[in-house]
C-alpha cells in the first residue's frame, strides 16, 4: 500500500485528513513537532483499524522534516500523496508595523522552507511510483495579504507562488498539485468549513485532480 503524509498532522484537519484518506486504504505517516501528540493520534486510527505511524520534526528543521519523511517512506512505504497544512505560530499573525525581522524569518522558514524541503524528498518516490499528489492548505492571507497577519501573509505568498510553480513545473508529469484556501478559519459545524467537509474536499481535489486552487468558503470582502 501507499503513503498518505500529513505535515502538520493535529486533531483538528489533520485527524480529518487521516480519517478519510486512512477510509480509502492510504497507510498515514502523521507528522508535528510533538512525538507524544502523533504517537496518540496514530494510536486512536490504529483503534479504528487504519495503519498509522507518528513521527516528531519542526517544519523549520528542514533536515529533520526530510529524516522524517524518509523513515515514514521505508517504514510505511511510498509516499504517494503530501499535505502541507501546520498551523501557523502566533508570531507570524502580528500587525506588519510590530512584526520583526525573525518573526518574518520564522513565517517564511514555515512556509517556504518547509514546503521546498518536503516536496524536495518526496518527488522522486512518486516519479517512481508513477503517480502521485502534493496539497497545500493555507488561509485566506494566501491571496489577499491582511496587514493584521504581516508574517502568515508574506510567507503564504511565497508558498502560494512556489505551489504554483510546481504545478507548472509537473504540468507533463503524473504529478498532481492542488491548493485549499480556508477563508476565516475552520469552523466545527459550518457546511463548508467544518474539518471532514474540508477533508472531503481535500480527497476529491487528490482523486478528481481538476482545478489548482479551491476555496472553501468566498473571501471574505475586507479581512482587513
Ligand atoms: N485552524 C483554523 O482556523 C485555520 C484557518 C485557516 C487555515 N487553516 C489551515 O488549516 C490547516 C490545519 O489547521 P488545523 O487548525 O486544523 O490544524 P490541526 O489539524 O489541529 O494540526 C496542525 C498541527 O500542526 C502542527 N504544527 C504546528 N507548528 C508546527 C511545526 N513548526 N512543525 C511541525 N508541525 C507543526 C501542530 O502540532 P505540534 O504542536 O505537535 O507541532 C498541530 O497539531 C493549516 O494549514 C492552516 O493553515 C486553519
Amino acid at each position: 500500500m501507499t503513503t498518505f503524509a500529513i505535515i502538520g498532522a493535529g486533531r483538528n484537519l489533520g485527524a480529518a485528513l487521516a480519517r478519510r484518506f486512512g477510509r480509502e486504504g492510504f497507510d498515514l505517516a502523521l507528522i508535528s513537532r510533538s512525538q507524544e501528540r502523533v504517537d496518540a493520534l496514530a494510536d486512536d486510527l490504529r483503534a479504528e483499524g487504519l495503519t498509522a505511524r507518528g513521527y516528531a520534526a519542526n517544519v523549520r528543521d528542514p533536515e529533520a522534516l526530510v529524516e522524517a519523511l524518509d523513515r515514514a517512506s521505508q517504514e510505511l512505504g511510498p509516499i504517494e500523496v503530501l499535505s502541507y497544512n501546520p498551523l501557523p505560530q502566533k508570531e507570524f499573525l502580528r500587525p506588519l508595523l510590530e512584526s520583526t525581522v525573525a518573526d518574518v524569518r520564522a513565517a517564511i522558514e514555515f512556509s517556504v522552507y518547509g514546503p521546498l524541503a518536503a516536496v524536495h524528498q518526496v518527488l522522486q518516490g512518486m516519479r517512481v511510483l508513477g503517480r502521485g499528489t502534493v496539497l497545500f492548505v493555507n488561509g485566506g492571507s494566501a491571496v489577499q495579504p491582511v496587514q493584521h497577519f504581516a508574517g502568515t501573509s508574506i510567507a503564504f505568498a511565497g508558498e502560494t507562488a512556489y505551489a504554483e510553480m510546481l504545478r507548472q513545473a509537473m504540468a507533463d508529469e503524473p504529478i498532481h498539485v492542488g491548493q485549499l484556501i480556508i477563508p476565516g478559519g475552520i469552523i466545527a459545524g459550518h457546511p463548508d468549513k467544518d474539518p471532514e467537509v474540508l477533508a472531503e474536499k481535500l480527497w476529491r481535489m487528490h482523486a478528481e485532480r481538476g482545478e489548482f486552487r479551491h476555496f472553501a468558503t468566498e473571501l471574505e470582502e475586507q479581512p482587513y
